[in-house]
């Protein structure tokens, strides 16, 4: 397998948001220079970004670019190898490529289909009214992520899988890795995490409920089709999956609706805005870039007039082609008039998120009944000093201190 070796630029990836409303600022200069640019990792590495919102499609929709993380050219974005970044647990999919991926989505596809989600709503409503009743017999000031942003997930994947809501003050934490201190911590939380699915998927296996894990057992585990650990890796997989996109996105497009009051009244007059509104957050913020979207080249791939050879590193910088201005109007502009369906805030192609439906529902009840019940909720800081994650894989707010 040939690496790529050839002369980086000397520009680092990945690069850092400065303004919490914008992707990177050098994203600009790089997608008006070409779709393709070479950067340089921490290892010393060379690999290609991609910048341009066609082209970041066309990478991530082609099976000749893989998400295997075992693969011996997959970048890693430590200064030295990390054998942990290497290892894959059984039923991890999102780490594997065809046709182990397919198999393990297609088994879980059904569990988010449109239908399905339409018919978990009255529930996630009447969650979100609990969680709201709480904040405000509490009181203001509160902390939005703690509240009501991080709950939201934590319940409504608590309610999918079929596990007690109860656990998630044991799991919350341990998810949440921006909070540990040492590499050591974060392999620690891993390992009980993961050491508390396995006990849940046991408890299933004796007791299967009318919930997704149950229905993994009776459907597939009975059938041979899966076996303990795969289920385990698939629905730790979920709930890592879940936790801080939601709670980010529910954070920040709160903010991002307080800042922009005339859209925010128009969607108080007129809610079946919302679902529009929430994809536009979602083009807009584009929480997972480059990172997220580290992949491989397992052949040579033209892509303009640049050739991909295989053993490249590639990343397709989705935050990016959101504000291609090739593929949006203005696209520095929030705006909810705007069609926004097509952005890539949850990915394309094979590894799309799979649980974009749930996400979406998630979003829209949650900031739509934040907005009603409590119509003047606004920052109880300076927006300059609100703690964004900035060299963070996935951007969001670590807390947010909100009053009304
Ligand atoms: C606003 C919230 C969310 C955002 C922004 C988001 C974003 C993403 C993105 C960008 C990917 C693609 C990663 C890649 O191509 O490497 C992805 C994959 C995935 N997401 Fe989400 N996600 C969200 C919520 C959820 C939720 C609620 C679930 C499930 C309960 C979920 C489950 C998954 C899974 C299982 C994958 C892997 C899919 C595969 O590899 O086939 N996500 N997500």
């Amino acid at each position: 397998m040939t690496t790529f070796e050839s002369p980086a630029t000397d520009q680092r990836f990945p690069l850092r948001r400065s303004c919490p409303f914008a992707p990177p600022p050098e994203y600009v200069a790089l997608r008006a220079a070409g779709p393709l640019a070479r950067m340089t990792l921490p290892s010393g590495r060379s690999a290609w970004v991609v910048t341009r919102f066609d082209e970041v499609q066309q990478v991530l929709a082609d099976p000749r670019i893989s998400a295997d993380v075992t693969h011996p050219g997959y970048p890693q974005l430590t200064p030295e190898p990390d054998p942990e970044g290497e290892k894959v647990l059984p039923g991890e999919f999102f780490k594997m490529d065809q046709p182990e991926h397919g198999r393990y989505r297609r088994m879980l596809i059904p569990e988010f289909s449109v239908k399905r989600i339409k018919a978990l709503r009255p529930g996630i409503q009447a969650m979100i009214d609990r969680l709201l009743d709480d904040m405000l017999a509490n009181g203001a000031p509160a902390d939005l992520a703690a509240a009501f942003a991080l709950p939201v997930p934590s319940l409504g994947i608590c309610q999918l899988l079929g596990i007690p809501y109860a656990d998630h003050e044991f799991f919350q934490p341990r998810i949440r890795s921006r909070k540990m201190v040492t590499y050591e911590d974060v392999q620690v939380a891993i390992a009980e995490v993961l050491a508390y699915t396995d006990k849940a998927v046991s408890r299933a296996e004796e007791q299967p409920g009318d919930n997704l894990i149950g229905r993994m057992v009776t459907g597939r585990r009975a059938t041979g089709e899966l076996s303990h650990d795969e289920l385990v890796g698939m629905v730790y997989q979920l709930l890592i999956a879940a936790h801080e996109t939601t709670a980010n996105m529910i954070q920040l497009g709160t903010l991002t609706l307080v800042r922009h009051p005339d859209q925010l009244a128009e969607l108080r007059a007129d809610p079946a805005r919302w679902p529009n509104a929430v994809d536009e957050l979602l083009r807009y913020h584009a929480i997972a870039d480059g990172p997220t979207f580290a992949r491989t080249a397992v052949a040579d791939i033209d892509i303009g007039a640049e050739t991909i050879r295989a053993g490249d590193a590639v990343f397709a910088l989705c935050a990016s082609a959101n504000h291609d201005e090739r593929a949006f109007d203005r696209p520095g502009d929030f705006d909810i008039h705007r069609n926004a369906r097509k952005h890539l805030g949850f990915g394309y192609g094979a590894h799309q998120c799979l649980g974009q439906n749930l996400a979406r529902a998630w979003l829209e009840i949650a900031l739509e009944t934040l907005f009603r019940r409590v119509p003047t909720l606004r920052p109880a800081i300076e927006i300059d000093d609100l703690p964004f994650k900035y060299d963070a894989a996935i951007f969001g707010l670590d807390e947010f201190p909100v009053t009304w």
